[in-house]
């Protein structure tokens, strides 16, 4: 079979928001790049996911020219609602930290982030089979795939693996090169997306004996709404019915009465892991987003993550395009992880505070008691809170 060849600067595994967001930020810094998709952009379109953007990926969609949209359909929250023992207790973001959060579904960025780089003729290739990115440890990497039974060969300078969890990037990594740190959670979400007007304004992050509910939205119209559930429950054995009953035992009194119910459209169950990979750079073959690291949703912040790892990414390609300098691409593991494991401690203490850990019991609870009482008087507490919120500086 022959191979066909291609060059380019920045060969990009994976058309998630990762590989978009980045694609866009080095279009307009003029670093070409190509991306290459195992999908259908249908397919990842498809995909259900969170939509809570801290105002560092608005900016950041701002200046990959992409925040139209966001800005005209993006609902802004300046606070959340933690519900603790029956009682709505309000995060005020704008109030403590001077910042906000804005609410847009990923799929509506990610179609964002696709139709700009139509738009701009930078090629993605979709459905691009058995992608292997080989020679990182040397200077000329290439990405080997398959498309339409014809071999290729993509020369470039660099490789971004932003090929998600379960992406080859980080599993072409020799293992005596890679440290992986994880944590898995005794329990899942089990999510419902119904189109009916959202129970309240702003989130509520909800603990309750029976176990932590979340009740978040994607616009006006249409809601989102999770309860912990156990590992191995099956969607198939909860009905809406019994989704909702649930839901609202775990809600104050008049929130559970101002639930407005309908058909699921949506409902999965997702297991909570925290995991984090190091380093994040092989030679010339860089991790980012979820290839890299994966929180539990409790903090809203993988989509975020993703984000910040490429706005580094992007600021250390274009100094080594522009300035020639390799400082920034000699920095980038340490610069992006540096920001990853506070976000990683951030999810894990909502997780650890708003769930119910099955195992936990005497002395454990009395102190995640005390946790959730002082949040819920401690002005400090609630500023701590808003801060990793809203996002850290990047
Ligand atoms: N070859 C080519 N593409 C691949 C391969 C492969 N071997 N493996 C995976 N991909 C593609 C997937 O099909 C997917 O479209 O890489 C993309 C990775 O996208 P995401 O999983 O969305 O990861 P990322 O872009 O890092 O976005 C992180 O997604 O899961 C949420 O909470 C997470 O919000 C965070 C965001
Ligand atoms: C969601 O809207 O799906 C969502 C919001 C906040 C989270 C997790 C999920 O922390």
């Amino acid at each position: 079979m022959s191979t066909q060849a291609g060059r380019t600067q920045v060969g990009i595994i994976g058309a998630g928001p990762a590989g978009l967001l980045l694609g866009q930020l080095l279009h307009r810094m003029g670093i070409e790049s190509v991306i290459l998709e195992q999908r259908s952009a249908e397919y990842v379109l498809g995909r259900i996911r969170a939509g809570v953007l801290e105002q560092g990926s608005v900016h950041l969609m701002e200046q990959a020219g992409c925040a139209d949209r966001l800005h005209r359909e993006g609902l802004i929250h300046d606070g959340t609602l933690l519900s603790i023992g029956g009682e709505n207790h309000r995060i005020d973001f704008r109030r403590r930290t001077g910042k906000t959060v804005t609410i847009y579904g990923q799929t509506e960025l990610t179609r964002d982030l696709m139709d700009a780089r139509a738009a701009c003729g930078a090629r993605t290739v979709y459905e691009a089979e058995d992608v292997q990115p080989v020679d990182f440890n040397g200077d000329h990497p290439r990405l080997l795939y398959r498309k339409g039974g014809v071999q290729h060969e993509l020369r470039c300078d660099f490789i971004a693996g932003c090929d998600g969890y379960h992406g080859i990037s980080r599993t072409s990594v020799p293992q005596a090169a890679i440290q992986l740190f994880e944590r898995v959670y005794p329990f899942g979400w089990l999510g419902v997306l119904v189109d009916r007007p959202p129970v309240s304004e702003e989130l509520i992050y909800t603990h309750h004996e029976r176990g932590f509910a979340l009740c978040s939205m994607r616009s006006h119209s249409r809601s989102r709404y999770y309860v912990q559930c156990r590992l191995d429950d099956r969607v198939e054995d909860w009905s809406d019915d019994r989704f909702y009953d649930e839901l609202r035992r775990r809600l104050p009194r008049e929130t559970a009465e101002a639930l407005q119910t309908g058909p699921s459209i949506e409902k999965s169950i997702a297991p909570l892991r925290s995991f984090v990979a190091e380093p994040l750079r092989f030679g010339r073959l860089f991790l980012a987003g979820d290839a890299a690291h994966i929180v539990p949703p409790t903090g809203a912040k993988g989509l975020n993550l993703a984000a910040s790892d490429v706005f580094y990414l992007a600021e250390a390609l274009r100094d080594y395009y522009q300035e020639k300098s390799k400082a920034g691409i000699d920095g980038y593991s340490a610069r992006a992880l540096r920001r990853v494991w506070k976000a990683e401690r951030f999810s894990w203490w909502m997780t650890a505070t708003l769930h119910i850990f099955p195992e936990s019991a005497g002395f454990d609870r009395r102190i995640q008691r005390a946790e959730l009482d002082y949040l819920a008087q401690s002005d400090a507490a609630q500023t701590a809170l808003a801060e990793n919120y809203v996002g850290l500086p990047f």
